[in-house]
């Protein structure tokens, strides 16, 4: 099971117990961030910590660590897992207090529990591309929050699974807005197209570093809402995100994208994010 951060100290996993009346397990209360592991070396950390202090600071939860402390904190506990190619999941609850919707008056310290966990790249299905559905978004207006409360995007994320697909499109009406765990792009004309890092989705740290490394690579870019039409007539379409990297969609609904193979644009995509990979995180076997 290896160690685990609960408030600030590395301890043995299985000793690292969550009081019932925390508000993180009993409303969701809380934030999170899933950062990569490559090579035993964190990728896009910083990116990562930022998120977590905009997401906590957003619900009034304050983060009882400087950000370098919680980062060289996290390396420890890397080392001591012995973790080369994971993930670290980290999340950060308002406390334990007796249960009440509103804030506790009394000072309640914020409860952050972190844990590394062995995951490989998902590289055949990087190769073939995968399959989604399209579901409506039925979640809240505040998607920009890497918030615990994921039940709307647990429930299309299953729909997805029981029709045997890794992704659910969601979209409000007309619109696209992202994947239940991933950022949406289409290939249109040449020129890749992304919903706005607005309320509406979670500003991806992978969905970041893509839209630099097209403005760095002269490959077009719009950062604008797309409609379901625009997704049915797209070249191509693909997803982002920390665990998927650059994955090439070939199926919505039992439709082929195009001649359902990953198309050119997501290929160089995909060899210019392993680049970055290599480049924060060394060779990638
Ligand atoms: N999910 N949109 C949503 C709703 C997400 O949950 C995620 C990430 C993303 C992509 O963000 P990033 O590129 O920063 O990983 C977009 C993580 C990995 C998860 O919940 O496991």
């Amino acid at each position: 099971m290896g160690f685990a951060i609960l408030n600030g100290k590395i301890i043995d996993r299985s000793e690292a117990k969550v009081d019932v009346e925390d508000r993180g397990y009993q409303f969701g209360d809380g934030v999170y961030e899933v950062i990569r592991v490559y090579n035993g070396k964190m990728f896009t950390a910083a990116e990562h910590l930022e998120r977590f202090v905009k997401s906590s600071d957003s619900i009034g939860i304050s983060l009882p660590y400087k950000t370098e402390e919680l980062s060289a904190l996290l390396e420890e506990l890397i080392e001591k897992n012995n973790l080369e190619l994971g993930i670290i999941y980290m999340q950060l609850t308002r406390g334990v207090s007796p249960r009440n919707h509103a804030f506790p008056i009394a000072k309640v310290a914020p409860a952050l529990t972190a844990y590394t966990k062995e995951f490989e790249r998902p590289v055949e299905s990087m190769k073939t591309g995968v399959k989604t559905i399209l579901t409506e978004d039925i979640r809240w207006l505040r998607c920009d929050i890497k918030s615990l409360n994921l039940l709307g995007n647990l429930l299309a994320k299953q729909k997805a699974a029981e029709a045997g697909c890794f992704e659910a499109i969601l979209h409000r009406d007309e619109n696209v807005t992202e994947g239940s765990s991933s950022n949406i792009y289409i290939v249109k004309n040449g020129v890749v197209i992304t919903h706005e890092s607005n309320n509406l989705i979670l500003k991806g740290i992978t969905k970041d570093v893509i839209l630099e490394l097209c403005l760095a690579n002269n490959i077009p870019v719009e950062e604008r809402t797309f409609t379901l039409e625009e997704l049915a007539s797209a070249e191509e379409v693909f997803l982002s995100s920390t665990t998927s990297e650059v994955m090439p969609i070939v199926g919505i609904d039992n439709k082929k994208v195009i001649e359902g193979q990953p198309g050119p644009v997501t290929k160089t995509l995909q060899k210019l994010f392993q680049q970055e990979i290599e480049n924060q995180c060394g060779k990638l076997n």
